[in-house]
């Protein structure tokens, strides 16, 4: 849309950056920390690139001062991280861990003392193990009871000093690769009605959690993040428009359609019952649902890729995980779902080392998209380059993360002009962190951190990159120089 006059971001825009308990924090047994899923599964032998942990991740546990006062040098208004539920609750429920309790409370007062809004994420894929030992973790239905309780632990804790709550990070990610492609915890293949069961109850405790926030503070800002592709039809012809309806039902608005209207898509479900799945719910469910729809103040977004779409017949493409985890461009392979679409490449788009199809203007589409859609406010709570960088002569330069950054803030100050209310843009991440699948070579950061796939290699120092200035102008200029 052709807007004469760009009215810029808002006066009072959060520009933040992001991290993860688990990519970042390490310290993974210590201070009366349970073990998560993750702590678990990346013992498995050849689960993730290399066999890295986060065992030591970054050492933001330790290193959480030094952290936050880079982001205060550069003026970052919000920090995004996450809670581990298995520090505050080493069992999953039961017992409450206070260091556990009280490392949050240091970090978010440290972010506080340099006027840094603290974002919480309560979810960022890290279940308890005791949990998955006790009964399963989300293939429960008790999974729910046990995260409101730890969800309302955070909010009467330290709701006083955080406004902005996320509930779940990217719900269709976790789910789709801990119960269809295998490469998250619990590593299931192909088990359909699990992974639908499994989200129906993270939808409750998303729903839930949203409902006792607002009873303990009706100011608080909430929502939850997802994990937005929006999807091109490779050409004209209407089968392949189809399939990019199929693609949005099954792989977009399955989520966004819960949090924001608090029910399923029609054509969802009626797929669903052809294939036989149907999703065990209480009567009360859908009233649930619903009233915490009307109650969240934001859609997250974590925007990194478009996808392509075209039909696949019946005898075509069917394979679920073509994802390019070393780093060798050009090694993805195409995914597909044999009768419903593939994912095939879209030729007019430059690629990452991974194969991720680099398109800001796709930012903007998916804000329009949420905004036409839900007419909610949007926080992008995670946006990012991963990249190989080096260091020379004791810097890094990486001009082509400046270069990504630049033109997907453009995307979204157009996007901003053309109505839709963004609240906050975070790059993902502050520092350097452990990607799960592809260990510590593909860095994210505006600090560099000196570590690699070596457990205990490097000092863990932390050198800000030529972004990390480049960011501290666009933060000062609120956006306008970049
Ligand atoms: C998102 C996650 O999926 O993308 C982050 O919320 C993750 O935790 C980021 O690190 C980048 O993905 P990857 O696979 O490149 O690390």
């Amino acid at each position: 849309m052709y807007i004469k006059e760009s009215k810029g971001f808002p006066e009072d825009f959060l520009w933040g950056a992001a991290s993860a308990a688990y990519q970042v924090e390490g310290a993974y047994d210590e201070d009366g920390k349970g073990l998560s899923s993750w702590d678990a599964f990346v013992k498995i032998p050849g689960k993730t690139f290399k066999g890295t942990t986060g065992d030591v991740a970054v050492d933001h546990y330790h290193r959480y001062k030094e952290d936050v006062k880079l982001m205060a040098y550069i003026g970052l208004k919000t920090y995004r991280f996450s809670i581990s539920w298995s520090r505050i609750f080493p069992e999953g429920n039961g017992k409450l861990n206070e260091k556990g309790l009280q490392f949050y409370d240091d970090l978010i007062n440290e972010c506080i003392k340099y006027k840094i809004k603290p974002m919480v994420t309560l979810y960022h894929w890290d279940m308890p193990q005791s949990l998955i030992d006790q009964y399963g973790g989300w293939e429960s239905r008790q999974s729910v009871d046990d995260f409101v309780n730890y969800a309302k632990v955070c909010f009467s804790h330290y709701g006083d000093r955080v406004k902005h709550w996320i509930i779940m990070n990217e719900q269709n990610v976790f789910t789709s690769h801990g119960w269809m492609l295998g490469t998250h915890p619990p590593g299931k293949i192909n088990d359909l009605k699990m992974f639908y069961q499994v989200n129906h109850h993270v939808f409750m405790a998303h729903a839930y959690s949203v409902l006792a926030l607002k009873e303990m503070y009706d100011d608080a800002l909430v929502g939850s993040s997802f994990a937005f592709s929006p999807s091109y039809a490779l050409t004209n012809k209407p089968e392949d428009a189809l399939s990019k309806q199929d693609y949005d039902t099954l792989q977009s608005y399955y989520w966004m359609d819960v949090y924001a209207y608090g029910r399923y898509p029609r054509a969802a479900l009626s797929y669903l019952e052809s294939l036989n799945v149907k999703i065990e719910m209480e009567p009360w469910d859908e009233d649930i649902l619903k009233r915490s729809a009307l109650l969240i103040d934001f859609m997250g977004v974590n925007y990194y890729q478009t996808t392509t779409v075209a039909y696949n017949p019946p005898q075509g493409v069917n394979n679920l995980n073509g994802e390019n985890n070393s780093g060798k461009k050009g090694t993805k392979a195409v995914t597909g779902i044999p009768g419903l679409y593939m994912n095939p490449s879209n030729d007019f788009l430059d690629k990452t080392d991974w194969d991720w199809a680099i398109d800001p203007s796709g930012l903007r589409f998916a804000c329009r998209d949420i905004t036409s859609r839900y007419d909610l406010p949007i926080i992008i709570s995670e946006n990012g380059l991963g990249a190989f960088d080096k260091i020379e002569d004791g810097k890094i330069h990486d001009p082509y993360r400046v270069d990504y950054l630049r033109e997907h803030i453009k995307e979204l100050k157009k996007a901003c002009d053309e109505g839709c209310r963004i609240l906050s843009y975070c790059v993902w991440s502050f520092t350097d962190v452990l990607s799960w699948l592809n260990g510590y070579q593909k860095r994210y950061g505006l600090v560099y951190v000196d570590r690699d796939e070596e457990e205990n290699s490097g000092t863990l120092k932390r050198i800000p990159k030529y972004s990390y200035y480049w960011y501290k102008k666009v933060i000062e200029s609120n956006g306008e120089n970049l």
